[in-house]
């Protein structure tokens, strides 16, 4: 059967951009700058990317193109033998995970536009988020029942992300088209809004003035790689699902460098509209950024929408730029959950020979079942706690794995020579040495010093057995789904036998 191909390579690097770009630029990156020491986190921010970032989304769009096929089966090429097609499992289990839970935050999105309508919160942001929206329970052992309209919003997600890409690539081109140009063109309107508004310059003071002390800190370089990985979607098969379906003469080195500074560029102006806004909700309520809640749900929930509440204009205006905010939310957050899907489904068909069609539509039920938990009452707590252990676990170790394949197994000398060869940026030495010596190193060593500082005390102070379920429980359960998926027969196994 003839491989699907994206209907131009503009529309590749769009979807590539439309992953990268969802809501880790608009509310975790801005958080993340706040919270691991401001202007200063740019160095830690800048090292990931040039020394893992950028190196894996060319090592990962190379590798897509060159074998033609999802992360599994890809591996398999490349190493030769079918074990390797777990490095390809794993990181689809985890992104799996994430796509449970990315979904419900676009959840809470739907629900804010409607909330929005009439500034449902104006009266306490805060309480409205947790107590009503969310009605978060007291601990995360204490589930409640389903949150029916998160619930709602679940399924529109997931009806939704469906829509988006039930014909492939083909689909995917259409729709990113739009997901691409409008939440970008949304970001600046805020932006410009934001800056306009008074006060707004204390908060770009703080978004941007550096703490150097904090560079000492490990958990800012490894907040900084966590950021890189997550928001570049390296690390989960996504970008060598896609670039699967490029032909033989596309361009990796320079569309990488396209795709991945883009994505920092976006991030960085998203800095400037959230900042702008707090400053300025700094200035009309008198509470101080310092005391705001920044990071995290808490900014996209809390804090930006109470600030909305105090724009000058009347309530129509407020009602404007919160539509303008949600919306934007919800479709940069839409062509990255739908990568993910993508990614899962590539990698099932070029293993399994299945129906594209269906295996998307298996696919987002499972998802949507996966994310049930999530749409309970405490479902913001196991949110975090497996947010945390994921991304920050998962990735760091899926990082060192696929850089000792490429690197030192298949060879980055090789890899190297075949991306050049159709590329008008030719990449220099230092690209094998990243791969095969700096990007795994640093992982490393970050990884093990993350965890022993971590380990010394519970996360986000939750109690021990939930931090072992949602947490250990959780990476172990990808650990396992991946080598189930690598012993089941593929096609391949049935054809040879
Ligand atoms: N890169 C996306 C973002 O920044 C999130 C994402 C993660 C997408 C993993 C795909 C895979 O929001």
């Amino acid at each position: 059967m003839k491989r699907e191909r994206w209907g131009s390579k503009s529309i590749f690097i769009l979807a590539a951009i439309g992953s990268a770009v969802g809501l880790g630029n608009a509310w975790r990156f801005p958080g993340q700058a706040y919270a691991n020491g401001g202007g200063a986190f740019f160095i830690p921010y800048f090292v990931a990317l040039l020394t893992a970032g950028l190196p894996l989304l060319i090592m990962e769009l190379a590798i897509g193109k060159k074998y033609q096929s999802g992360a599994p089966t890809a591996f398999r090429k490349m190493g030769k033998k079918k074990g390797f097609e777990w490095i390809g499992w794993w990181p689809l289990a985890t992104s799996f995970v994430i796509v449970s839970y990315y979904a419900i935050i676009m959840a809470w999105t739907f629900n804010y536009l409607w909330h929005s309508l009439s500034m449902a919160w104006s009266s306490g942001s805060e309480d409205f988020f947790y107590g009503e929206v969310l009605q978060l329970t007291e601990s995360p052992g204490v589930l409640g029942g389903f949150n029916v309209p998160i619930l709602i919003g679940l399924v529109l997600t997931w009806i939704f992300v469906w829509y988006c890409i039930r014909n492939g690539v083909q689909s995917v081109g259409k729709i990113v088209k739009w997901t691409v140009p409008v939440p970008i063109a949304l970001l600046v309107i805020l932006g410009i809004r934001a800056l306009t508004l008074p006060g707004a310059m204390e908060g770009i003071n703080y978004y941007l003035s550096p703490n150097w002390s904090k560079l000492l800190d490990i958990n800012v370089w490894a907040a900084a790689y966590g950021q890189i990985f997550f928001s570049l979607s390296v690390l989960f098969g996504i970008m060598i699902a896609y670039s699967s379906f490029l032909p033989e003469d596309a361009d990796v080195p320079a569309n990488g460098i396209i795709i991945a500074f883009s994505n920092s560029i976006i991030s960085f102006i998203a800095g400037f509209a959230v900042f702008g806004t707090l400053g300025f909700l700094q200035h009309s309520t008198g509470i101080l950024i310092e005391d705001m809640t920044v990071a995290g749900p808490g900014l996209a929930f809390v804090t930006y929408p109470a600030a909305m509440a105090e724009l000058p204009g009347g309530i129509w205006v407020q009602v404007i730029f919160s539509l303008t905010f949600f919306l934007m939310l919800l479709t940069l957050g839409i062509d990255s959950a739908f990568s993910i899907v993508e990614g899962i489904v590539t990698g099932l068909v070029d293993k399994f020979g299945w129906n594209k069609r269906k295996t998307v539509t298996a696919v987002c039920i499972a998802g949507l079942a996966g994310g049930l938990i999530f749409a309970t009452n405490a479902g913001l707590y196991w949110l975090d706690i497996v947010d945390h252990w994921v991304n920050d676990y998962n990735l760091i170790i899926i990082g060192i794995v696929e850089c000792i394949v490429v690197g030192w197994i298949y060879g980055a000398n090789k890899l190297r020579d075949y991306f050049n060869s159709t590329s008008n940026v030719k990449f220099g030495k230092w690209w094998e040495i990243m791969i095969k010596y700096v990007t795994p190193l640093s992982l490393l060593v970050i990884n093990v010093l993350y965890l022993v500082d971590n380990l010394k005390e519970a996360y986000d102070g939750y109690d021990m057995q939930y931090l072992i379920i949602g947490g250990w429980g959780v990476v172990l359960v990808t650990i396992i789904v991946g080598f189930i998926f690598t012993v089941l027969k593929g096609k391949e196994d049935t054809q040879a036998s």
